[in-house]
């Protein structure tokens, strides 16, 4: 019997030396006549142990890392099949207190099965939340996920049974899913894991969201700067496809729905919903002004469901194990569990899902490790750019849609990227603005216009050119962009640049705060 050795395929492993580590241990493996069966799971999301190689033992997985090319020899000599000592062995990862803290509801099987397996994947609870879907009827789907409390994971954590309800009450013959994979913010990479490491999970949850809604037909917009991705779907809806879970009469039902892929080109404004249905039909991606709202006209003028990969990936769980299971987690109208992505200048960098309510101090700290460099940490920006600055003084702010925004931070996506004291802070509020600048679609003003002035601005004052009134007038901008903007990239980019500004004065000329005295 050959023994099954796993060797991630994900991106984030390969850009490591996944595919050279795979090809020399089937090579070294050949050469001493053992018998192994390579499997190219998806990742677990513990980047420093990048290759993560796991050996199936009958004590279960035994994992080693980071594996390079030239450690293959040298693990086979220790034993690696029979799960023998090694200096980079890391034992159960599961038992990992990286791995042994989360929460993996989403996540469940990321990193565990064959991501073209479909037979794993219905092993491992997979198509039991379609089977209760289709059990419930549309009325019945969306009552379920109103109770899970799912609010989108895109960004705007907005309810994602009302979208729903929304689309399916308006009428329509042809209405439309669509999959936000256009994962911009910057440190995030959970769409991208999950799409790579287990891909049935996005199609089982567009499959229900069509049977809530109606819809015949879904696509999923994903960046092309994630080729892994795209290839790890086309197979999956295929392979779904044959199994008559995609296409005509899903699953023995009277309910036809089928998917494909759409591949972005490249910019940021794309991944808001309505420049994506833009992109979608061909266009230059560029926003339209709500209303209609997509779902009642949103793709070809059709009734449209818009949600993010992670939104549609918590959709099996809610409906196999049911809503009161999945909302028992969180805290406040943040229900269920986060994948929080934890990146920039962090130890242990990674995906780590788990309920909200955990404080930002404990994931940067505490789970992240503190800075990579050792120096000690100074800023933490959440939310991809659009998101605010946080200072340590802000550390226990817990992870929680309310609590982020009563601090002028939002929690966007769950990107979470970590800047140690080097950091100048002046220069990071010019890259928001700059980034505006760059991204804008130009369809608004304050945008359009704003930002470029914004950049002018930080730049005489780094000049030192009247530092008084540059503050003042960056102050007006970033009030005029924020209120007079059409979509979140113009309005949003004050939050980063007030946040740099109000919690980092220093880096801008100006006297430093003095913390509130003590009552
Ligand atoms: C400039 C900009 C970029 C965005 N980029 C993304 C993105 O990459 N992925 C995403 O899911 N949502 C993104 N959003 C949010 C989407 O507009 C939309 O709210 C989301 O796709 C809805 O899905 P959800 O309800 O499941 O979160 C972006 C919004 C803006 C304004
Ligand atoms: S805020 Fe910027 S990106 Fe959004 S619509 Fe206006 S110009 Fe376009």
């Amino acid at each position: 019997m050959s023994v099954k050795i796993h060797v991630p395929g994900d991106a984030a492993a390969v850009a490591v030396g996944a595919d050279d580590v795979a090809g020399a241990l089937a090579i070294e493996a050949a050469r001493r006549g053992l018998s192994i069966h390579i499997v190219r799971n998806g990742s677990r999301g513990m980047f420093e142990l990048e290759t993560l190689v796991e050996v199936e033992t009958p004590e279960g997985r035994i994992g080693y890392g980071p594996i390079y090319a030239d450690d293959v020899p040298g693990l086979l000599d220790a034993g690696l099949c029979e799960g023998g000592a090694h200096a980079k062995r890391v034992g159960r990862p599961e038992a990992l207190p990286f791995l042994k803290r989360q929460t993996r509801l989403t996540f469940a099987r990321c990193g565990i099965i064959d991501p073209q397996s479909l037979d794993e994947y219905r092993a491992l609870g997979g198509y039991k939340g379609l089977e209760r879907a289709l059990s419930l009827g549309s009325a019945g789907i969306i009552e379920e996920l109103a109770k899970s409390g799912l609010r989108g994971r895109g960004g705007a954590g907005f309810p994602t049974a009302i979208k729903w309800k929304t689309t399916a009450e308006f009428p329509g013959d042809q209405k439309y899913m669509v999959c936000n994979a256009d994962e911009g913010d910057s440190g995030t990479f959970a769409d991208r894991m999950i799409m790579e490491g287990d891909p049935f999970v996005l199609i089982e949850g567009m499959t229900i969201g069509a049977v809530a809604v109606g819809a015949k037909r879904g696509y999923i917009y994903i960046r092309s700067e994630y080729p892994h991705a795209v290839a790890a779907m086309d197979r999956a809806i295929a392979t779904a496809r044959r199994a008559a879970l995609l296409g005509a009469g899903i699953a023995g039902s009277p309910h036809s729905f089928d998917l494909e892929v759409r591949v972005g080109a490249g910019a940021y404004v794309c991944g808001e919903e309505t420049s994506l249905l833009d992109s979608i039909e061909g266009k230059r991606g560029q926003v339209r002004a709500k209303p209609p709202l997509p779902a009642h006209k949103g793709l070809f003028g059709r009734p449209t469901v818009i949600n993010n990969v992670l939104s549609y990936a918590a959709a099996p769980f809610i409906l196999a194990e049911g809503a009161e299971t999945y909302r028992d987690f969180g805290m406040g109208r943040s229900r269920g569990t986060m994948p929080i992505q934890l990146a920039g200048n962090i130890r242990n960098g990674g995906l780590f899902e788990t309920a909200f309510g955990v404080t930002l101090g404990e994931l940067v700290d505490d789970i992240g490790g503190g800075t990579l460099s050792g120096r000690p940490v100074r800023a933490v920006q959440v939310g991809g750019p659009l998101g605010a600055y946080f200072p340590r003084e802000l550390f226990d702010t817990p992870f929680d849609y309310e609590a982020f925004a009563a601090r002028d931070g939002l929690i966007g996506h769950g990107g979470v990227v970590v800047f140690d004291d080097t950091v100048d802070m002046r220069k990071q509020a010019r890259f928001a603005m700059e980034f505006c600048a760059i991204e804008s679609c130009g369809k608004c003003t304050p945008c359009r216009i704003g930002s470029t002035r914004g950049v002018e601005t930080i730049d005489k004052l780094a000049a030192g050119l009247e530092p008084a009134r540059q503050i003042e007038i960056l102050r007006d901008l970033c009030e005029t962009m924020k209120f007079g903007s059409l979509c979140a990239l113009g309005g949003f980019t004050p939050y980063p640049v007030m946040s740099a500004l109000t919690h980092f004065p220093e880096d801008f000329g100006a006297a430093k705060r003095q913390p509130e005295p003590a009552e």
